[in-house]
């Protein structure tokens, strides 16, 4: 079996078809739905809140990795625990001085912690961190939109990342992930892929995560 995991954004899905979308996915060999959660003031873009996360926890068992791009993510963690997240994960841009509070009420809740980076933070500020998390997220785009290009410069912070891992530490990448940048990642340590258009978009929904899946 693949220790890969690829985790479709539904920022690229169709907004008034969410149930059959992730239900295709899911079908297609998904195990996680990503859900991009943005505030308009951490990046340039307002998605969707814990209101959506509560209402797609009753149509699937799959695990909901909440990806937070918004300001004092301390504030609204509570909510999307309540929502019933699977995983959840901030920035570390974002939360800074009260990161550690992030991670313990995610990790009291019995849930798993992520921490993302920005393409310009660099990987020593997140190293303090690795420890206490499940997770590390190295965006490889300038978090905000879908559909965006492929930064490789990005990427390299995966190998540096992957000096620190801790046995069980997942490294996911988000942002213009497709196979051919997908297997640079992986070549560089990373085990889950985050897919926006690469998989929603696709006319083989199946076809692209199997690919992945066996990179
Ligand atoms: C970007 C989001 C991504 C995005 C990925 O800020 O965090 O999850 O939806 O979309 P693609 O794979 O199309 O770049
Ligand atoms: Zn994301």
């Amino acid at each position: 079996m693949s220790d890969i995991i690829v985790s479709p954004s539904i920022l690229s899905a169709d907004f008034a078809n969410l149930e059959d979308e992730i239900k295709s996915v899911v079908l297609s060999g998904a195990k996680w739905i990503h859900i991009d959660v943005m505030d308009g003031h951490f990046v340039p873009n307002i998605t969707i809140g814990a209101p959506v996360v509560k209402s797609l926890r009753k149509i699937t068992k799959e695990v909901l990795d909440v990806h937070l791009m918004i300001e004092n993510p301390e504030k609204y963690i509570p909510d999307f625990i309540q929502a019933g997240s699977d995983i959840i994960t901030f920035h570390l841009e974002a939360a800074r001085a009260k990161a550690c509070k992030c991670i313990d009420l995610i990790k009291e809740a019995g849930l798993k912690a992520g921490i993302s980076i920005k393409p310009k933070t660099p990987v020593k500020e997140v190293i303090p961190y690795i420890d206490k998390v499940d997770m590390v997220l190295v965006m490889t785009v300038e978090p905000g939109f879908s559909g965006q290009i492929f930064m490789p410069k990005c990427a390299q912070k995966i190998a540096e990342i992957k000096k620190y891992k801790h046995e069980g530490l997942i490294i996911q990448v988000d942002g213009g992930i497709n196979d051919k940048t997908a297997k640079i990642c992986k070549d560089l340590g990373a085990n889950c892929f985050v897919c926006g258009n690469y998989v929603f978009k696709s006319d083989d929904r199946k076809r692209v995560i199997k690919k992945l899946l066996s990179l």
